[in-house]
């Protein structure tokens, strides 16, 4: 039998005993960028054959997902795409999301493109924190990435506009490609240090199936801590809370902190604490899923959904990065990150 426990007097558990605390929120999966490595221009047509906007759930049906999901213990979410910002009203959004009982933060990642205008109504709105993807700062390699027009430098402008703002934290995610940006480590550090941005080194991973991942394009973290080392002297940090992704270090000369997210050669599946919404109302309990549950014919019945998230979340074994050498999923199909946005 299925219990449904109360987050007030207990904690929800999947079978690994791992609590349920992040929810990250696909608002959409479009995006304008074309990264090469998540929605090339020459797979745009999966984009475009998966994409029903008429479907993507709205924002009423989005927060009573969230008031579900932070009566059994989500205190954190996470605004993701796709582009989120390709979503209009993002502002009422955050709002309504702030009121919800238990909800003790909303961020949001980002390609920045669009960033600007919307930032103060954002934050205004009660928006905790940003996260800006951003892979180079040299603008060609920026554009080759990318795939798109805007300028490097106007995503740098609305970093800057952050910085100048009451967001709580600011940080960059930058997905390392062996060969294709590794030498960017350093000009990335050099430009964000002693700016308050934390730079996060991600490891390129075999998300979904259109970038056809191989293991020889992984840049592994221990190299990115011997590049770094030859440069600045920095010191291990320890996690603020269970169940961070990333691994902290801060710079000796008093300049900030940087982060190395090690999916490939250290996944962090132990403690893995979320669950993602796509756009057209599946939950996933792993960004490595080939299958989510389809709760949107729910979303009107409190009771009902409440209980079938208690049950997907107490039934749950994923750790697919922790298994990832033994039973690669080379084959299956897995969300793509553009649906699920990382
Ligand atoms: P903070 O709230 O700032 O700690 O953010 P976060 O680190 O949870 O969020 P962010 O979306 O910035 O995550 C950084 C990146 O880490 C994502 O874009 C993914 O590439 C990767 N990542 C996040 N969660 C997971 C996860 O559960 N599994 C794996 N394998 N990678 C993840
Ligand atoms: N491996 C690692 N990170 C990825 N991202 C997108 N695709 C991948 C991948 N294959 C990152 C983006 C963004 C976040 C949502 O996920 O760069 O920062
Ligand atoms: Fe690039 Fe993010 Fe858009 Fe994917 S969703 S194409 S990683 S900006
Ligand atoms: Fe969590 Fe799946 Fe990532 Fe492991 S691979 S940390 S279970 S999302």
């Amino acid at each position: 039998m299925v219990i449904m426990p109360n987050a007030k007097d207990t904690q929800l558990l999947d079978k690994l005993n791992r609590p349920i605390k992040d929810l990250r929120i696909s608002l959409t999966d479009r995006c304008q960028f074309r990264c090469s490595y998540c929605l090339p221009a020459e797979h745009v047509d999966v984009m475009r054959q998966h994409s029903q906007p008429e479907k993507h759930l709205s924002f009423t049906q989005i927060i009573q997902t969230v008031k579900a999901f932070a009566a059994l213990g989500v205190n954190k979410i996470r605004l993701t795409g796709g582009e989120p910002l390709l979503r209009k009203n993002l502002s009422t959004l955050i709002q309504d999301i702030k009121a919800i009982d238990g909800i003790e933060e909303v961020a949001l990642t980002t390609n920045a493109g669009l960033l600007n205008p919307v930032l103060n109504e954002m934050i205004e709105a009660g928006l905790d924190r940003i996260t800006v993807s951003i892979d180079a700062i040299e603008p060609t390699l920026f554009s080759q990435i990318t795939g798109t027009k805007v300028n490097v430098s106007d995503i740098l402008d609305s970093i800057d506009q952050c910085l100048a703002s009451p967001l709580k934290q600011v940080k960059v995610n930058c997905v390392i490609q062996k060969g294709i940006n590794d030498h960017q480590i350093i000009p990335m550090l050099d430009h964000f240090r002693g700016s308050g941005v934390i730079v996060r080194f991600i490891e390129f991973m075999d998300v979904g199936n259109i970038n056809g991942w191989q293991p020889q394009q992984v840049f592994e973290s221990k190299q990115i801590l011997k590049l770094i080392a030859d440069q600045w002297p920095f010191s291990p940090k320890s996690a603020i809370h269970i169940g961070e992704v990333a691994d902290r270090f801060e710079f000796e000369d008093g300049m900030g902190e940087f982060g190395l997210i090690s999916s490939i050669s250290e996944p962090f599946c132990h403690d893995c604490n979320r669950a993602r919404l796509s756009t057209d109302g599946q939950i996933y309990t792993c960004l490595f899923a080939s299958q989510g549950h389809d709760i949107k014919s729910m979303i009107n019945q409190p009771k009902e959904l409440q209980q079938t998230i208690s049950q997907i979340w107490q039934q749950r074994e994923d750790q697919y990065s922790a298994q990832r050498r033994k039973t690669p999923k080379n084959n299956l199909p897995k969300i793509e990150m553009f649906v699920i946005g990382g």
